[in-house]
């Protein structure tokens, strides 16, 4: 539902718009394309302004972005690029404000290894309300995404891993807006700053949402950013400053921090980053609450039970298996074992098979998630059938159910395969 307050007083009547091309089919191949990990050291920030429109309004934007040179101090205009390829996180002011008095939160993130359009919007609060804003930061996004073909920029911006989108206040609400009401299927992190409810979350969009805002916020109502955190699907977190105010959280280092660990986990698959979240936001007048999807360790899925398929039969008579049996796959090129595994959310997945091999040679086979083939593994001898042992792979899964095949590519079939523990 949408719930209104004094800044959103404008109509509702929206279309909804997806994001324009320039991505393509990113989502097919968002893990395999994502950096790993984030650049461990600062960089000095550079800056360079765009006057680009969208029709005739105008999308002004001050693109920062890490630079050669001494990290540190102000941005620097039109310096020169630092070595790299750096994902886009967008940042959008509120209002009467600006990129320049922003750099609270823009410095940190290009400093970090982000390239950040931050548009100068002249903000009125209709076009926020009735998703101009969003668009406006839609095409922004698009343009960004642009300077990696030709000029200074060309060669380093990932455009195949989606975009980060966060702004404050009106630039909260179009950043929400951008989720929900005119969403963009690009994004895949967002953080919403002291922001209002813009609408259901759409379904072509799956973002990691971070939303931040002082419980005190007399101008934006914390109630109107809980009631959206609370509808927004996982993986989300919503940090909070208790008896914070619209503002006050500016000036607190927690915030950056929080942040820029917040787009190095959803940006560049930073796990270390993610699990520094809770520290990054802990400490007096801050609340951290998460909810980021991660499977629970351990799941287990054996290849005797439903709905798993096994190509050969359900055997007991080597022990040592886990479960009530396991696959013993038709000695023939081809004859493969499925499991359906669930994971909590999209990303890149641990899956540990259990195997045993009393072969004298290796039985070899590709590795099908979801019908594409990921990887090739070799099931060495494992000297007798009843020595089993795990040979541990990693694939990118959607949330939810995947399929994962093993298929032998010789005469040989599989080895006998005992379980898949998803981790
Ligand atoms: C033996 C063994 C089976 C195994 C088979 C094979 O028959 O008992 O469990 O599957 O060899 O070579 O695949
Ligand atoms: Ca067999």
């Amino acid at each position: 539902m949408r719930r209104r307050t004094f800044l959103k007083a404008g109509a509702a009547g929206a279309v909804a718009v997806g994001g324009a091309a320039v991505l393509g089919n990113w989502q097919a191949n968002a893990s395999a394309a994502a950096l790993d990990p984030a650049p461990t050291t600062p960089f000095r920030v550079g800056v360079r302004r765009y006057n680009w429109t969208r029709g005739s309004r105008p999308c002004t934007t001050y693109v920062y972005y890490p630079a050669t040179g001494t990290p540190g101090g102000n941005p620097v205009t039109d310096a020169p690029v630092a070595a790299g390829v750096f994902p886009v996180y967008n940042f959008t002011h509120g209002y009467d404000s600006s990129p320049q008095n922003s750099l609270f939160i823009i410095r940190a993130l290009a400093a970090a290894g982000f390239v950040v359009p931050a548009p100068h919007f002249q903000h009125n609060f209709g076009d926020v309300n009735n998703g101009n804003t969003s668009r406006d930061v839609s095409e922004i996004i698009t343009r960004t995404l642009a300077l990696n073909s030709s000029g200074p920029l060309a060669g380093h911006i990932n455009t195949s891993i989606g975009v980060g989108v966060s702004g404050h206040s009106l630039g909260g609400m179009t950043t929400h807006g951008l989720l929900t009401s005119w969403p963009d299927s690009r994004i895949v992190s967002a953080n919403p700053q002291s922001c209002t409810d813009m609408g259901n979350p759409a379904s072509s969009v799956a973002a990691k949402v971070l939303f931040v805002h002082g419980d005190r916020d007399d101008l934006t109502q914390y109630s109107s950013a809980r009631q959206a955190y609370s509808e927004m699907p996982a993986p989300k977190a919503f940090l909070t400053f208790v008896g914070g105010s619209h503002t006050s959280f500016w000036s607190d280092s927690r915030f950056p921090a929080t942040v820029v660990d917040w787009a190095r986990w959803s940006m560049y698959g930073d796990t270390a980053a993610r699990d520094r979240l809770p520290s990054d936001a802990a400490g007096s007048n801050t609340r951290w609450e998460a909810n980021l999807g991660i499977p629970p360790a351990g799941q287990r899925y054996e290849a005797e039970n439903s709905p798993a398929v096994c190509q050969g039969t359900i055997d007991s008579n080597h022990t040592g298996y886990s479960g009530s049996g396991f696959c013993n796959g038709t000695n023939a090129l081809g004859a493969y074992s499925e499991l359906t595994v669930n994971a909590a959310a999209a990303g890149t997945a641990t899956l540990a098979v259990r195997f045993a091999n009393g072969a004298g040679g290796a039985r070899p086979a590709n590795l099908v998630v979801n019908g594409s083939t990921v990887a090739t593994v070799s099931f060495e001898s494992t000297g007798t059938w009843t020595a089993w042992s795990t040979k541990t792979l990693t694939a990118a899964v959607n949330a939810g159910s995947n399929t994962v095949r093993l298929v032998p590519t010789t005469a040989a079939g599989l080895p006998n395969v005992d379980y898949i523990d998803v981790r």
